[in-house]
C-alpha cells in the first residue's frame, strides 16, 4: 500500500492522519498515512528513512517547512514564494516540494465561505512565515489591494519589497498596525502568532467594513482573542482555519493522488470533534 506521513515536532494533536483517512476512504483510495515525530536534529534524515522505506509523500510542519524547502530538488512556483514546503513528493526524479496552505486559504474563503476575494479590500496581518506562505495565492485571487501590517514594521516592508520583484505592480503595500486607523478592509487574516500567546494584535478600531470577513488562521475551541476583538470591532463574519487545514490537506493530496476529495463531511466532523 502507499505509503504517506505528516512530519513535525510535536505531532501527537496533528489532525492530518484523520483527515487523510477520510479523504482515502471516500475517494477509494488505497494508502496508509501516519504522523512521525521528526527529532530537531535530523528532520533530513527521518525524510530519508521514510523515502527508503517506500515512502511515496510526507506533509511537513512546525518547524520544519524551510528545512523541507531545502530538502527539495524542484519547486512549485507557490512553494518558491513561500520559501517553505508543506507538501513532499517523492518520485523518480527525486524530491518534489509544494506548498499548499495559501491554496487552502483562498479555497476555504471562496469555496466554503462564499467569501470571493477578487476585487476585495484585503489586510493580512503578520510577516512571518505563515503571512509568507500565503501571499502568492492571495495576490493570485485578485484583490483590489493586499495590504500587509506588522508589529515590526520593517519585516512587513521586506516582505512586500521582494514580492514586489515577483508580482511586479501588484496592488501590494506594507504597513504598522497603528497606520491601519482610517482605513477598512472586507477580509482581515490574521497570520501572526499572536494566538499562541493568547493575545490579539493591537490594531485601531473601525477596520472593518460592512459585512466584512474576519479570519484567524488558527483554530480551537471558542473565539481567539484575535476574533473576539474582531467581534467587538463590528466584523459581520468570523471563522477559524480549520477550514484551511482541511482544504490545504486536500490540495496535496490531489497532488499526490490526482482526485479531489470533497472536504464538506470532512470539515464538518472535525468541527464537531473540537466543539
Ligand atoms: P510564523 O511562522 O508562525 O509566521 P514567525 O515567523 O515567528 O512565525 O512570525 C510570527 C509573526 O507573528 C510575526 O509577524 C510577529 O510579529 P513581529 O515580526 O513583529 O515579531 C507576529 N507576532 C507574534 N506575536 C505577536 C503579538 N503578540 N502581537 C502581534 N504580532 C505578533
Amino acid at each position: 500500500m502507499d505509503r504517506y506521513a505528516v512530519i513535525g515536532n510535536p505531532i501527537s494533536h496533528s489532525k492530518s492522519p484523520a483527515i487523510h483517512a477520510a479523504f482515502a476512504a471516500q475517494t477509494g483510495q488505497s494508502l496508509t498515512y501516519e504522523a512521525l515525530l521528526g527529532p530537531l536534529d535530523a528532520f533530513a534524515a527521518t525524510v530519508a528513512q521514510f523515502r527508503a522505506a517506500g515512502g511515496r509523500g510526507m506533509n511537513v510542519t512546525v518547524p520544519f517547512k524551510l528545512e523541507a524547502f531545502a530538502l527539495a530538488r524542484r519547486h512549485s512556483p507557490r512553494a518558491q514564494a513561500a520559501g517553505a514546503v508543506n507538501t513532499l513528493v517523492f518520485d523518480a526524479d527525486g524530491i518534489f516540494g509544494d506548498n499548499t496552505d495559501g491554496a487552502g486559504l483562498v479555497r476555504d474563503l471562496t469555496h466554503n465561505l462564499d467569501c470571493p476575494l477578487a476585487a476585495r479590500r484585503i489586510l493580512l496581518l503578520g510577516a512571518g512565515g505563515a503571512a509568507r506562505g500565503v501571499l502568492l495565492p492571495l495576490l493570485a485571487a485578485r484583490p483590489a489591494r493586499l495590504t500587509l501590517a506588522n508589529r515590526t514594521v520593517a519585516r512587513a516592508e521586506a516582505l512586500v519589497a521582494d514580492f514586489a520583484q515577483r508580482a511586479g505592480d501588484a496592488p501590494l503595500d506594507a504597513c504598522g498596525f497603528a497606520d491601519l486607523a482610517g482605513r477598512q478592509f472586507d477580509v482581515v487574516i490574521n497570520a501572526t502568532a499572536a494566538s499562541l500567546a493568547d493575545e490579539a494584535p493591537p490594531l485601531p478600531p473601525g477596520l472593518y467594513a460592512p459585512g466584512a470577513l474576519a479570519y484567524d488562521m488558527m483554530y480551537g475551541r471558542g473565539d481567539t482573542p484575535f476574533l473576539a476583538a474582531a467581534r467587538a470591532d463590528g466584523a459581520a463574519r468570523l471563522t477559524d482555519g480549520l477550514g484551511m487545514l482541511v482544504e490545504q490537506a486536500a490540495e496535496s493530496f490531489l497532488l499526490w493522488r490526482g482526485v479531489r476529495p470533497d472536504t464538506t463531511p470532512v470539515l464538518a466532523d472535525l468541527r464537531r470533534q473540537i466543539e
